[in-house]
């Protein structure tokens, strides 16, 4: 058995991806989670396609005193997966606090209580929404950060100083920062997928409930952008390629594969698909017609972004493998069981 990791938010959907290829590459993990926006049967899950169920402590991060205890129970941890955040770019507007507390104060307990319990290194689950509309494309890591457009995106920038601001005065861990592009899809075995709360904010998972016919129809937010078909263009990733860049970062903090104490990296395809190609990908893939409109933009949206992956690819060591013809059909295939277990 290899490092014990903790991966703080991992139930939810990036998290639950990630959990399941560490133990896959045989690490012993420990979850903790709130559940505020996943469910615990996402363990089961888990322990279906590894054979292995996971530690898990339903806790806050915010909670330093249920941290500590956690660490002082699992005092061989050594590296920590940090996910656990709100995510809804519109609820943020809302609830400025709410995110701050959740976003920010969540890192600096985790930050505070690593030296005293001998963790080496943390994973920061950041975005490409730092880069706002890049000037050049495909963006780079050195591009330069634009001024948030919602108190969720200022939270991952935040964090992104806090983490440096750290590491250089000298902490004695390493963190990785992963900046995401547009994670998408499923586990290939539909045990695990992205379970969105409410009203799906984001394309795929609402594009997916549409084609069920759990909702009418799709709005497609704007087709007068600057883009061949004038739809909104992003770099849709697999989430369990996504998921594989998590090991690959642990493994080269904890193995000292890097001198490094603080490396940023994209994780993207390289590929810019537009709205409406994602839409006609799933229906050729799927064979499922989507009602779809369009309406007017979304108000803060993107026009275009897609990733140079090089860096990753070249000094990690990894690069995304699935196409997004192929993701999409898997966030299908998530969504048929969730039918099927009368989820949805
Ligand atoms: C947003 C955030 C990103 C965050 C992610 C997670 C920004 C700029 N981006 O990504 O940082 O990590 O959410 O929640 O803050 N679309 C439709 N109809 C829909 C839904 C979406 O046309 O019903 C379009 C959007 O206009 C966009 C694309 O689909 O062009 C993807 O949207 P979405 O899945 O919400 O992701 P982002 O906005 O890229």
């Amino acid at each position: 058995m290899k490092k014990k990791i903790l991966v703080t938010g991992g139930t939810g959907y990036i998290g639950s991806h990630t959990v399941v290829e560490l133990q896959n590459a045989g690490y012993e993990v420990v979850i903790v989670d709130n559940l505020s926006n996943s469910n615990a049967e996402v363990l089961d899950g888990i322990e279906k396609i590894t054979g292995i169920r996971p530690a898990f402590a339903e806790l806050d991060c915010n909670d330093k005193e249920g941290l500590k205890a956690l660490f002082t129970e699992h005092n061989d941890i050594k590296g920590i997966i940090h996910f656990a955040a709100s995510k809804a770019v519109g609820e943020s507007v809302q609830k400025p606090l709410l995110y701050y507390r959740n976003n920010i104060v969540t890192l600096l307990n985790l930050l505070e209580l690593m030296p005293e319990h001998g963790i080496e290194g943390i994973v920061f689950s950041s975005s490409c929404t730092v880069y706002g509309q890049p000037d050049i494309l495909p963006v780079t890591e050195d591009a330069p950060i634009k001024p948030a457009l919602s108190p969720y995106g200022n939270t991952k920038q935040i964090n992104e100083e806090i983490i440096r601001d750290t590491i250089y005065a000298g902490a004695p861990f390493k963190s990785i920062i992963l900046r995401y592009f547009n994670p998408i899809g499923a586990h290939p075995s539909a045990e695990i997928g992205e379970l969105p709360n409410g009203v799906p904010q984001n394309l795929v998972p609402f594009l997916t409930q549409t084609a069920m016919g759990i909702r009418k129809e799709l709005s497609v937010f704007g087709d007068d952008y600057n883009t061949p078909d004038g739809s909104c263009i992003r770099d849709y990733i697999n989430v369990v390629d996504l998921a594989k860049a998590h090991v690959i970062a642990i493994e080269r903090m904890l193995e000292n594969k890097t001198e490094e104490k603080l490396e940023i990296f994209n994780l993207g395809t390289g590929r810019g698909v537009s709205v409406l190609e994602l839409i006609n990908a799933f229906e050729k893939g799927t064979g499922v017609k989507v009602p779809y409109k369009i309406v007017g933009r979304r108000e803060g949206d993107i026009e275009k972004v897609w990733a140079n992956p090089e860096h990753a690819n070249n000094v990690l060591g990894w690069t995304a493998k699935e196409s997004v013809e192929d993701t999409i059909v898997t966030a299908w295939n998530w969504q048929l069981k969730l039918r099927e277990r009368g989820i949805q």
